[in-house]
């Protein structure tokens, strides 16, 4: 059977990943019916285009979407990362935002897991008197009972199914006393539902210090957009590197296709060069074939991605080695 999968290289070093984590994936004998959409920063600039509604509804009934990195110099901030990549997590509801981090030389082997349709990201608030010396900004927080219960859900079913079993919440309910009371009481309440899973509570400044000082101590963790966004990007640094790090922004109920990116960006510094890691969109892709049901393949992939040290040289170099151990 073959997967449809609508693919967006993106801006930067998002087309030279996204090709070999397509070459790794056809390699491990996964066949994938793809479209191209040409989105983007670059697109932006030239045409004025983020993303049609036709497009959106296009994909409704696409298997995936793999995402190499969107985003160009010149572009305002806001119009690709609302326009496009929110609009994607917003409106086909892709409410998890799944991060591993493995490193086993630093005992690390944890999933992230990111509220990824509400929060800090949701687009409350406004400006008035904008430009005068009596400018007023707000930007709010908005937490539903829904939307952190079927995340927190979420978590708690993942943790279930690891070994180690444990579940720390992530948040900062000394000070942000609404949103963190209705996190804490939902996840002592769905709590209940997971006998078996033993569970953990840091603020998210300690969190930043135990990831660095002693990450051997989580397994899943749960945590609102905001602060995931942050804790992956530092996930990412102590578990060797950005280049490495995966994501998978899901839609668990399935209502439509769920989106696979690397979590670093478009790199145009590096772009065209040929030096881009493309190990974090192969893992990306790895995660997809797992929501595809191609749960074999993706554990090959990952095995063949899984010592690190070995996978140097250039962009295709790095493609063609773990293709060929796949
Ligand atoms: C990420 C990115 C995005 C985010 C940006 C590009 C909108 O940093 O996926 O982590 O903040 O979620
Ligand atoms: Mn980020």
């Amino acid at each position: 059977m073959s997967h449809r999968v609508g693919v967006i290289g993106g801006d930067g070093i998002g087309p030279e990943v996204v090709a070999e984590a397509l070459k790794v994936v056809r390699a491990a004998g996964v066949e994938l019916d793809t479209v191209d959409y040409d989105l983007g920063g670059a697109r932006f600039l030239r045409d004025g285009t983020v993303l049609p509604e036709e497009v959106l509804n296009e994909w409704r009934s696409y298997d995936a979407l793999l995402v190499g990195a969107v985003g160009s110099p010149g572009v305002p901030p806001g119009v690709i990362e609302r326009g496009l990549l929110l609009k994607m997590r917003f409106d086909l509801d892709l409410y998890i935002n799944q991060r591993p981090f493995l490193l086993p030389s630093a005992g690390i082997d944890m999933i992230v897991i990111r509220e990824n349709t509400e929060g800090s990201y949701a687009g409350e608030g406004g400006v008035l008197r904008k430009g005068t010396p009596h400018e007023v900004a707000t930007q709010g927080s908005v937490n539903t009972r829904m939307g952190v219960e079927r995340c927190v859900r979420y978590a708690f079913e993942l943790a279930e199914s690891r070994d180690r079993k444990h579940l720390t919440l992530v948040h900062k309910t000394n000070v942000l006393t609404f949103a963190g009371d209705l996190w804490e009481r939902t996840f002592t309440e769905v709590a209940v539902e997971f006998p078996s899973v033993s569970t953990a509570y840091n603020h998210v400044d300690a969190a930043c210090i135990y990831l660095v000082q002693s990450p051997d101590q989580y397994d899943v963790i749960v945590t609102d957009n905001l602060f995931g966004d942050i804790l992956t990007d530092l996930g990412g640094a102590v578990s060797g590197g950005i280049g490495f790090a995966a994501s998978g922004n899901l839609n668990p109920a399935r209502t439509g296709p769920s989106m696979f990116e690397p979590v670093h960006g478009s790199a145009p510094d590096i772009a065209g060069q040929g030096v881009a890691n493309p190990v974090a969109a192969i893992l990306s892709a790895a995660l997809m074939l797992d929501h595809l049901g191609e749960g074999d393949a993706a554990a090959r992939v990952r095995k063949a991605c899984a010592d690190t040290s070995t996978l140097t040289g250039s962009t295709t170099a790095v493609g063609d080695l773990v293709a060929a151990r796949v």
